[in-house]
């Protein structure tokens, strides 16, 4: 018996053959109790109200108690997060692994780390994140970073749909000296993702994260690649609240229809 909304009729006395009931179904509001009405001979369901309400008191501290349940519907799925790097001697792709780290441990976010030079069209445009890493080289974003960027107009098409338009964007870099050219690695990354209209956020530094890998540094140590985590971490959050806008812009124009 399927009671939709529509069924409800507020009538004096229950159905019957000299009151048309709209089919299959009806509820009538009689006193303290609603009676439900079932078309085609079937006795009459007095349900009580009161004992409705009991039960709904009795119930609700359980259900407060319960652990919040993700549930994901075509509507609320997991968010994608690509996370591609550049990485001659290691230290890139450590900071990687720790980005991707930092997205995972966001309910509700997958992640999917690769090298630039492998990163597909369909992977690209697919994600609803793209965090870009690249070592400093002359104070700049390495060649085969500069090349995945040019590739996103000169292999994948992405103009002039603007294909990864609305997007979220970050990045992070590793360079061997103390401003041995991180800012500028990271503002030139960020530079094309803004020409892309993607939305740019930060995490774990001020543009992104970034460590220093040569000189008197030890190497990547604990804080830089936590700067990295915090960044996945960041990503992912905001990733979230971009989708729900933009699955509420999605009722919007259809109507609550999708
Ligand atoms: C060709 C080349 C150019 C570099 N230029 C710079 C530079 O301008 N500034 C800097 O701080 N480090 C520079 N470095 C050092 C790298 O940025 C640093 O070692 C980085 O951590 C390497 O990352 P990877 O281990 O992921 O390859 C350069 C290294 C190479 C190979």
């Amino acid at each position: 018996m399927f009671l939709s909304k529509n069924t409800w009729k507020k009538k004096p006395s229950a159905c019957d053959d000299r009151v048309e009931c709209p089919p299959p179904s009806c509820l009538v509001w009689n006193g303290g109790s609603v009676l439900v009405q079932v078309r085609g001979g079937l006795p009459a369901v007095r349900v009580n109200v009161l004992l409705c309400l009991a039960l709904v008191v009795c119930i609700q501290p359980v259900l407060a108690a319960s652990p919040p349940v993700h549930t994901a519907s075509p509507t609320d799925r997991d968010v994608m997060v690509l996370v591609a790097y550049y990485s001659a001697s290691g230290n890139t792709e450590a900071m990687a692994h720790a980005v991707a780290e930092g997205a995972r441990s966001v309910p509700g976010t997958r992640v999917r780390v690769e090298r630039v030079e492998q990163v597909m069209a369909e992977t690209l445009f697919s994600a609803d994140a793209v965090v870009i890493g690249s070592p400093v080289y002359w104070a700049n974003m390495a060649g085969p970073v500069k090349t995945f960027f040019d590739n996103w107009q000169l292999k994948f098409g992405i103009w002039p749909d603007l294909k990864l338009r609305d997007t979220v964007g970050a990045v992070f870099t590793t360079g061997g000296q103390v401003a041995g050219g991180q800012t500028v690695t990271m503002l030139t990354m960020l530079a094309a993702m803004l020409g892309n209209q993607m939305i740019v956020v930060s995490g774990g530094g001020p543009l992104g994260a970034s460590a220093v890998t040569e000189g008197d540094s030890p190497g990547l140590d604990d804080q830089e690649l936590a700067t990295a985590r915090a960044l996945g971490v960041r990503v992912a959050d905001v990733t979230r609240v971009v989708r729900r806008g933009q699955m509420n812009q999605d009722m919007r124009e259809t109507g609550g229809v999708r």
